[in-house]
């Protein structure tokens, strides 16, 4: 493993984990008692607008229930989980962490879906699947821990069927840099970031053509002032996975949002031929 993807895992590393999500389930009830997708809403969506944007890219993609999908950095399997409960479609989630797919496995067994959802441990830039074997490939907030694009967009597409499609939920670079820490990287080192119209470059290279494509800035930001004003959700929320400093990271993404920094992309694509 690279010394780059070294540090994303160090970032995501969340020691004790599963435990910790053990007790502070405890408020929505015993251990054998079912939990539904929605109730974890506020813990496991790890993005701007959490399971809203999820819906919302779930729809853009197209998912129906005879889907196979792959959702790569799927953290602790939130959009996973919620898809398949919507859709009916069968997920496969895969991520760097370990803590992160231990978490994941554990949820998805409190609700009972292990049967439709699975999660693996692996990198984005070496997908562990073979050519074509999914019909929909989704990325939230993922690609700004990954440096090689090109390589990342054409896994994709190595694994997607012919027209599958690819949906993408990122944070995109605007003008100047943005302060740190922010919600996926404490500092630079493990932050690439590019503007929306490389990304699409990137992703058309590729070989996807573009379907969808929205600037969903105005509504993050949105998000982002309601939040100020109502404070974090009640407990159990992202900061039982992130730690105590969860806070300062999103002030810092909502400020860079506010300010004009950063801005945020939400697209789909289809998988068309390759032109590399
Ligand atoms: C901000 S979280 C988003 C998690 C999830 N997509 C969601 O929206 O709830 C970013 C995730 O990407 C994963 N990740 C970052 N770089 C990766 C890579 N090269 N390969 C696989 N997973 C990666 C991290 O471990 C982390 O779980």
């Amino acid at each position: 493993m690279t010394d780059v993807l070294e540090g994303v895992r160090a970032h995501y590393r969340a020691t004790g984990l599963t435990e910790r999500l053990k007790m502070a389930l405890t408020v929505l009830g015993t251990e054998e008692q079912r939990l539904t997708p929605q109730q974890l809403g506020a813990l496991d969506h790890f993005h701007t607008r959490g399971l809203a944007a999820t819906a919302e890219l779930g729809k853009l993609a197209g998912i129906t229930a005879d889907m196979s999908v792959l959702d790569i950095g799927s953290g602790i399997g939130g959009p996973a989980r919620f898809l398949a409960a919507t859709h009916g479609c069968r997920v496969t989630g895969l991520d760097l962490s370990e803590a992160f797919v231990e978490a994941a496995r554990y949820l998805t067994e409190r609700t009972g879906q292990s049967a439709q959802v699975s999660f693996e441990i692996g990198s984005a830039l070496e997908l562990p699947f073979e050519d074509g074997c999914f019909d929909a490939v989704l990325l939230q907030h993922v690609a700004m821990n990954i440096a090689e694009r090109a390589r990342l967009y054409r896994e994709i597409h190595r694994v997607l069927k012919a027209n599958g499609r690819f949906a993408t939920f990122d944070v995109v670079s605007v003008s100047g840099e943005p302060p740190y820490p922010l919600p996926w990287a404490r500092t630079p080192v493990t932050s690439y970031l590019l503007t929306a119209a490389a990304t699409r470059d990137a992703i058309e290279l590729a070989g996807f053509r573009t379907l969808e494509w929205q600037d969903d800035t105005e509504a993050a930001k949105a998000w982002f002032a309601r939040l100020r004003e109502s404070g974090p959700p009640p407990s159990p929320n992202l900061g039982t996975v992130m730690g105590p400093d969860f806070p300062q990271l999103t002030d810092n993404l909502g400020r860079s949002l506010m300010e004009g920094r950063l801005g945020i992309l939400m697209a789909a694509f289809e998988a068309v031929s390759t032109k590399s």
